[in-house]
């Protein structure tokens, strides 16, 4: 099926982490719709502001179709981040699951039916924290599955599941990508740990030290969830999405603290999670390498959040 070159793009959780920027970007070339609650305030606007039409709505009730309602055409990509994520996830296990497995696979089926053989690929956000621990090597994706965040990883476990079912049922072309560490101005992992340097707080970290990660910066993830989209297939593709480069909490950390002229203090606990550090061979296979290191990374996350704090 040739791939119209003006997609008509789904991006669900359009006001996320992850989301908002890679919809963001594909709005540059693309009509894209940003699926969302919109719970925070400005979140619509936000969107229009670039570029982006906003669906106000639950992933869990939403009809494919209704794209038609506002001006769209069927749709011919779908990148799939919605998701009930950290307390929301424990507050209510089985909506849990209605949101983060059974609606991609009724999502699915929707684009299946509403765009045919229009339909060219279908992004799924699942998580690293799908993987049962390995102790202290890289996880693989045919790695066995495990519990790192409770009800969160269980529903993400179910969700690639029922999303793999659902393609292979519809003839729908999927990418799964396990997301490991994205950091950037938008905040995430290495964000949180800075907030509690800068507060002069203990970061806590898993026992089995160096606690290792492959961060990836948001000018990256934006490229390689792009990418993503156009590598989607049947049967489909499942793969680490992560940054490049392997690098400790622990020395991010330091090297977080020097940027703002603080000390970095840990604290190593039995019951911090433990660390998600991805084998990213198939992942520079299917969807190449990133580009930004990780004092790059750091030191913009570090200006675009927190510029009067940056001593060096
Ligand atoms: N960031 C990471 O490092 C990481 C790691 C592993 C996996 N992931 C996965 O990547 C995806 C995006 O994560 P993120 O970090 O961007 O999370 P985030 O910043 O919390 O964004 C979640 C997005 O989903 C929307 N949303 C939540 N529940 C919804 C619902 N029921 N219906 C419609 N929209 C809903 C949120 O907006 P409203 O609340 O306004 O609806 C928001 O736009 C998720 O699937 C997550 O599990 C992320």
């Amino acid at each position: 099926m040739a791939t119209p070159e003006r997609w008509s793009v789904l991006v669900t959780g359009a006001t996320g982490r992850i989301g908002f920027p890679i919809a963001r970007a594909l709005a540059r070339d693309h009509d894209v719709f940003g699926l969302a609650r919109c719970s925070g305030p400005g979140d619509e606007a936000r969107l229009r502001a670039a570029g982006i039409v906003p669906i106000v709505g639950d992933v869990a009730e939403f009809d494919p179709r209704s794209i038609a309602d506002v001006g769209g055409r069927p749709v011919t990509h779908v990148f799939h981040a919605a998701a009930r994520i950290g307390a929301e996830a424990r507050t209510d296990w089985q909506r849990t699951f209605e949101v983060n497995a059974q609606a991609t696979g009724r999502l699915i089926a929707g684009c299946a039916r509403s765009s045919g053989s229009a339909f060219g690929g279908f992004v799924f956000c699942s998580s690293g924290s799908t993987y049962e621990y390995q102790g202290r090597r890289p996880l693989r994706e045919d790695d066995p599955p495990g519990v790192h965040l409770g009800v969160y990883s269980l529903s993400k476990i179910a969700g690639e599941a029922v999303a793999r079912f659902s393609a292979a049922d519809h003839g729908v072309p999927l990418t799964v990508i396990r997301i490991f560490s994205t950091y950037g101005p938008l905040g995430g992992a290495p964000a949180d740990r800075l907030d509690r340097i800068l507060a002069d707080k203990e970061v806590v970290l898993h026992p089995d030290r160096p606690n290792n990660y492959n961060p990836i910066y948001e000018d990256d993830y934006v490229r390689l969830g792009i990418r993503a989209l156009e590598r989607a297939a049947r049967p489909a593709v499942t793969v680490n999405w992560a940054g490049s480069e392997t690098v400790s909490a622990e020395e991010y950390c330091q090297f977080l603290a020097s940027l703002v002229g603080r000390e970095a203090r840990f604290r190593y606990d039995d019951a911090a999670p433990w660390p998600l550090w991805p084998d990213v061979t198939r992942m520079h296979d299917v969807l190449g390498r990133t580009a930004v290191p990780w004092q790059e990374g750091m030191r913009r996350m570090v200006q675009a959040r927190h510029p009067d704090a940056l001593v060096r």
